[in-house]
């Protein structure tokens, strides 16, 4: 298959890229830059220069290929109102162009608020948009299958780590650096779950070629690593003490933005997906990638900022 990728130079969407390639499908990646593009060519992509804001690009890009799999997001969660509305008419204008067809469209969601205090299933519906939470990605998805018939199904993430990068975990550590500890909330018994970035880039490749139209897909390889665990490695890595902060402190003083997820419960299972799909997740876990994580080496203790674009 001739498959459009956006988000093809970010960190997960550069091993979906691979992970097509060495399946022997054909890639046109979006690129917004030259160095992006340049990283492209060098995976054995074509590119596509264009931007999310520019739909026209993308209803391009969707136009000349057999399926899309959308995995670009503006990650500045100052303005993540803003980058959700981006976001959702992005993936108008992707549907839009597959209408009509059994052309796939693979969006990508998370795990946030998809279920209050028990294990998030496959079965659990997408996330209603709200003031609290307003990315719309698995929404406007499951609406344009509603009301376009476009064959639309979702990948929800858990935290995706190697040892490069691990989610949320990787601005944990950045404000554990500006603020000399290393926290969690309450208990820190609120747990994560996680997937390695290449589990999760066979899972889209699984998706896109036998997956369901309207079908929820669950990348987790672990259900949940609890917060305590997780900040106290960061503590360990970046040498200085692990505390726990109150629910009122977490969202402004000390979390900052990502207060909205420090203390929930991301927890989800993928035996549906698993069942589905015959994916088998046979990666490194998030604790031991954390362990050997980059941030931790003593080149990169004092500051990273600008590494990792430095390493795209
Ligand atoms: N990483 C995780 O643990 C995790 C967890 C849950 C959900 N997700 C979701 O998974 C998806 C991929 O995440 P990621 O970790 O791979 O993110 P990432 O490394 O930040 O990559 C984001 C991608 O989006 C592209 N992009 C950003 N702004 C753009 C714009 N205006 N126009 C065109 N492209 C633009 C970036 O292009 P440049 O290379 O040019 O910057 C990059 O290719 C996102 O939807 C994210 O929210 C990730």
């Amino acid at each position: 298959m001739r498959i459009f990728v956006t988000g093809a130079t970010g960190f997960i969407g550069s091993a979906v890229v691979k992970e097509l390639i060495n399946a022997r499908h054909s890639v046109i990646g979006l690129a917004r830059s030259d160095a992006g593009a340049k990283s492209l060519v060098a995976a054995g992509a074509e590119v596509l220069q264009g931007d999310l804001k520019d739909l026209e690009s993308l209803r391009s890009g969707a136009a000349s290929s057999d399926g899309v799999i959308h995995t670009a997001f503006v990650h500045d969660f100052s303005k993540f109102k803003e980058n959700c509305e981006i976001d959702k008419r992005a993936i108008e204008a992707l549907g839009g162009a597959l209408a009509g067809s059994d052309r796939p469209l693979l969006v990508t969601s998370g795990l946030a608020l998809l279920a209050s205090g028990r294990v998030a299933t496959e079965e659990d519906g997408p996330v209603p948009v709200s003031t609290s939470y307003p990315r719309a990605s698995e929404v406007t998805a499951m609406s344009l299958l509603a009301t376009s018939g476009v064959h639309a199904s979702v990948v929800r993430l858990p935290q995706v780590h190697d040892r490069l990068k691990q989610g949320l975990v990787s601005y944990l550590i950045n404000i554990a650096r500006q603020k000399g500890v290393s926290a969690f909330v309450g208990d820190g018994r609120n747990r994560w779950a996680a997937v390695h970035v290449l589990d999760a880039a066979c899972l889209y490749r699984l998706a896109l070629e036998k997956g369901t139209a309207g079908a929820k897909y669950h990348a987790v390889a672990e259900e949940g690593v609890p917060l305590r665990e997780i900040a106290a490695a960061i503590g360990r890595g970046l040498k200085m003490p692990t505390v726990s902060v109150s629910a009122d402190e977490r969202a402004g003083k000390h979390f900052g933005v990502l207060g909205l997820f420090a203390g929930l419960d991301l927890v989800a299972s993928s035996a549906l997906t698993q069942k589905w799909l015959g994916w088998r997740p046979t990666q490194t876990g998030l604790m031991d990638d954390l362990a050997h994580a980059r941030d931790f080496e003593p080149e990169n203790t004092k500051s990273n900022e600008g590494r990792y674009a430095a390493s795209k």
